[in-house]
């Protein structure tokens, strides 16, 4: 949807999936995550904490599969998806490490995850440390977009989805479903991140007149 429209304002787009070498079995992925179950009301409560968690969590990765664009400073604007799994899903983590031609570019970064746009829980918590990973790389955070995928692997009777539905309502007087990409606050925000980097690379444009391609 995100390469469609970007096409639609005159870009190239190349697509690209970041795929593990080997899926992990879905009962030992979350494993790596359990540290912080402990500390999560600290983590929530306080902002220091979760500054100081966020610059030292440990941040699993998984191999992925030999990337088509290993290199993409030949790109104007890269758009980096991940579901959320508590930070960056694995394979995302990995990727940051392995690609080359970071340094310099803009980077807009979406996710989907299954609750709705909680600031703390889902947020900040996927975006501050994937942002962080970035700037390390010398890119340029450029954007970020957060989509409810309605959807969560855990556990036997989607009682996470219930919780997320739950909270949708209890915290934004809405339906979950409203944040997905079916839905109109999901739709408006895939609308205004579009638009935020064809912003991006219109500024871009405005140096040279040779036409911007963009990494989905
Ligand atoms: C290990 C793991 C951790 C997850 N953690 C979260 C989470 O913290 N918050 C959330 O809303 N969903 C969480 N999810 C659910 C996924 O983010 C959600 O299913 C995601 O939308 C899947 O993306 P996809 O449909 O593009 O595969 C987690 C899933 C896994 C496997």
């Amino acid at each position: 949807m995100l390469a469609e429209e970007m096409r639609s304002c005159g870009h190239e787009v190349t697509n690209e999936a970041i795929r593990a070498e080997c899926e992990w079995n879905k009962w030992l992925l979350p494993v790596p995550l359990l540290p912080l179950l402990p500390a999560l009301p600290l983590y929530l409560a306080s902002s220091r904490f979760r500054r100081i968690w966020q610059r030292h969590y440990f941040q699993p990765r998984q191999a992925i599969r030999p990337l088509v664009n290993d290199d993409v400073s030949g790109f104007d604007l890269v758009l980096l998806g991940t579901p959320k799994w508590l930070y960056l899903s694995y394979p995302v983590a990995r990727w940051l490490d392995a690609v080359g031609g970071l340094e310099g570019r803009q980077v807009a970064c979406f996710a989907t995850f299954c609750g709705p746009p909680l600031k703390v829980f889902e947020i900040d918590m996927l975006f501050t440390p994937l942002e962080a990973a970035l700037r390390s790389r010398g890119a340029f955070p450029a954007g970020r977009l957060a989509i409810s995928s309605d959807h969560h692997e855990y556990f036997f009777f989607n009682e996470m989805r219930g919780l997320f539905r739950w909270l949708s309502h209890r915290v934004f007087g809405r339906r979950l479903a409203d944040f997905t990409l079916d839905g109109v606050v999901g739709r408006r925000e895939a609308a205004r991140f579009c638009r935020q980097c064809c912003e991006a690379l219109r500024n871009l444009e405005a140096d040279s007149s040779r036409p911007r391609n963009s990494l989905v």
